[in-house]
Parts: structure tokens; C-alpha cells; sequence
């Protein structure tokens, strides 16, 4: 069987295909973003996504063949996201990884989008750690876990809330900054004082790995409101202190996401930490988890930032690790927003 495998993703508000060779070696990645037709209204619009997808997909993975020179034929499967997502987009992929299948008599396997992201980490290494803690931090998605395998993980804690990508999402449009919020709030944030203001962090009261960052949302609103809860919200332009704000905001983040991740490291009693997903594209989360694995000798990983954000590349490279693993799926293969 050929070793090459298309990997298809359509979960939130990226169009993706690539294709990949036994798993690590990248032959193509092309990936539409719909974050200008969701910027406006400062988040992602499910009915958009699904529409976009469809009108994007095909194209896409014409491109993706096209740019590793070769055609279905060539390929020895199919690996597309099933899971977690926005169903309609999800099913704009599942049907077309079908079709194309279905059509090539190629073998089709179901992958989960979280578990995409941790593999993006591996996938880059010669000699990928495991057993490790993985931190998958995203738009939609905070969360530890413990991974045995690249397809065996095993959630230690998650977010009470918000995720982490949200909440840059969230202060970006209290600060009238555009979506997304990450790039954007730790664009200002370079300009600005971390210590500037004291922003709490969460602490799960039975000292356990844990998150919740809605509450330092409401800290940032309050602050913003001059510490009045009643006060209107001022006008992005007119915030004094807007830098100071972006970067004591994302420090906050910061520290909260390195202390838990930290945490469950040791208690695992392992010695490697995965920080996966889109807001490990974020440069002060990469420097200050770097220092802290160099000081307590935790092997620390992140993956190039084109695969932190969502893409492709992750979903071709986990699936020829499923379809290795003799778990192809059959047609009944479905979809879910879970
Ligand atoms: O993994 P991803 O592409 O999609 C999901 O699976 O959710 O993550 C997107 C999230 C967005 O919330 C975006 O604001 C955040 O990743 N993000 C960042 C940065 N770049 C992207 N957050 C913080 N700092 C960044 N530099
Ligand atoms: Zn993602």
C-alpha cells in the first residue's frame, strides 16, 4: 500500500488538505482561512463556516495534490476530522474525504482534531517523547493530557470556561483589536508592561491542574470600566492604558497556562511537555515555558507555528498512524460536535 496519505480538516474556520507520507515527511499543506468573513462579527459565525467550506474544499485539495505532484491514485488513504467541531463543517469534510474514497477504493479513517494538534508536535522530531504531558491550547480548546501514543491520550484537566484562544478573542474586541485576538493582543502587548496590572489567576482550590478564564475577562472589563462594575465600557480608542492591558492580560494567560502545565508534569513524574494548538503560536508563552523546562529540566515542545494553528499536515500525518494501526473506518464513519 502507498505510504501517502490526504488528510482533509474543516472543524472551525479553516479549509485545510495536505498530504503527508508515512506520517512525517510534509509533501503539501494548504490551508484557506475564513477569518476575515468571521472578523466582523468577532468570532466564528457557524452558518458561514459551513458555507465557506463548500464553496473552498474542493479547490483545496486539487492544490494540496497538485502541489505534491500527484493525483488520488497515488494515494494509500484518506484521513479527514470528525471530531470535535462545528458539525455542518465537520460534515463538508466527511463527505468529501467520502466521495474521493469511495470513488479510489481507498481506505478512509476518522481523526480527532485534539489529538491532531498534539501530533503536530511529534511529527516534526526524529525521536518523538513519549510517554508526555500535552497542553492543547486553542480557540476552542484548553486542556491537559497525558499521551501514552500518538493515538492514546488521556485528559488530566480541562477549562471550567472559556479557552485560552477565546479569551484573547474576547479581550481583542473589548480593546478594538481585530479578530482573531491572539496575534493581535500579543502585537500590543510587546508595547506594553506586563506588571503593569495585577490581573488574578485562577487556582483550582484543590491545588490540581485546572483552568478558568472568564473570570480574568471580567477583570480586564472591570479594569477597563475604571474597577466600577456599573460603569459603561469606554471606547476602544479612548482606553489610556490600552498596551499595559494587552500585556498584563497576556501575561496572565501566560503564567496560569506554564504554572498548571508545569504542575502536571511533575505529577505524571514525566519529563517532557507538548504546548500544542493555536495559542502556542504566542511568543511570550513559548519563551517563558522554554525557561521554566530549562530550569526544572522538563524537555519542553512546540510545533513550528505553521502547525500550531489549525492545518492539514496533522490530520494526513495522525491518520497514517490509525490506518498503520489497522483502525480504517467504513462508510458508516460519522461526524461529531464533541
Ligand atoms: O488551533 P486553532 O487554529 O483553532 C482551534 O482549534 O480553535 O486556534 C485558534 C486560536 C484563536 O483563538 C487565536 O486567537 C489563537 O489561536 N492564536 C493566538 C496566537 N495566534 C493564534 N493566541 C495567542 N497568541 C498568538 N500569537
Ligand atoms: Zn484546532
Amino acid at each position: 500500500m502507498s505510504e501517502l496519505v490526504l488528510g482533509i480538516e474543516s472543524s472551525c474556520d479553516e479549509t485545510a488538505a495536505a498530504v503527508v507520507r508515512a506520517g512525517r515527511e510534509i509533501l503539501s499543506s494548504e490551508v484557506v482561512s475564513q477569518a476575515a468573513e468571521h472578523a466582523v462579527y468577532g468570532g466564528v459565525v457557524p452558518e458561514l463556516a459551513g458555507r465557506s467550506h463548500l464553496a473552498a474544499i474542493l479547490p483545496v485539495v486539487d492544490r494540496a495534490l497538485a502541489g505534491a505532484e500527484l493525483t488520488l491514485d497515488d494515494l494509500g488513504g484518506i484521513a479527514v476530522t470528525t471530531r470535535p467541531g462545528l458539525i455542518g463543517s465537520l460534515l463538508v469534510g466527511l463527505s468529501t474525504a467520502k466521495a474521493l474514497a469511495f470513488t479510489r477504493g481507498l481506505p478512509i479513517v476518522g481523526v480527532h482534531h485534539i489529538e491532531a494538534h498534539v501530533y503536530a508536535a511529534a511529527m516534526e522530531l526524529e525521536d518523538a517523547p513519549y510517554p508526555n504531558v500535552s497542553l492543547v491550547v486553542s480557540g476552542g480548546h484548553t486542556a491537559l493530557y497525558r499521551a501514552e501514543s500518538p493515538l492514546a491520550l488521556t485528559l488530566l484537566a480541562t477549562t471550567l470556561d472559556d479557552a485560552a484562544g477565546e479569551a484573547f478573542d474576547k479581550v481583542a474586541y473589548l480593546l478594538g483589536l481585530p479578530y482573531p485576538g491572539g496575534p493581535s493582543v500579543s502585537a500590543l502587548a510587546e508595547e506594553g508592561d506586563p506588571r503593569a496590572i495585577q490581573f488574578t489567576r485562577y487556582r483550582a482550590k484543590d491545588g490540581k491542574p485546572g483552568f478558568s478564564f472568564s473570570g480574568l475577562k471580567t477583570a480586564v472589563l472591570y479594569h477597563l470600566r475604571g474597577g466600577d462594575a456599573r460603569a459603561p465600557t469606554p471606547a476602544p480608542e479612548s482606553i489610556p492604558d490600552r498596551a499595559d492591558v494587552a500585556a498584563s492580560f497576556q501575561e496572565a494567560v501566560v503564567d496560569t497556562l506554564v504554572d498548571n502545565a508545569f504542575r502536571a508534569v511533575h505529577a505524571e513524574g514525566l519529563e517532557t511537555l507538548f504546548v500544542v494548538g493555536g495559542v502556542a503560536c504566542n511568543r511570550r508563552l513559548r519563551e517563558v515555558t522554554a525557561r521554566r523546562g530549562t530550569a526544572e529540566g522538563i524537555r519542553t515542545v512546540f510545533p513550528s507555528p505553521a502547525y500550531c494553528t489549525d492545518n492539514a499536515v496533522m490530520i494526513a500525518g495522525l491518520g497514517w498512524q490509525a490506518l498503520a494501526a489497522g483502525q480504517a473506518a467504513d462508510w458508516s464513519l460519522d461526524a461529531s460536535p464533541r
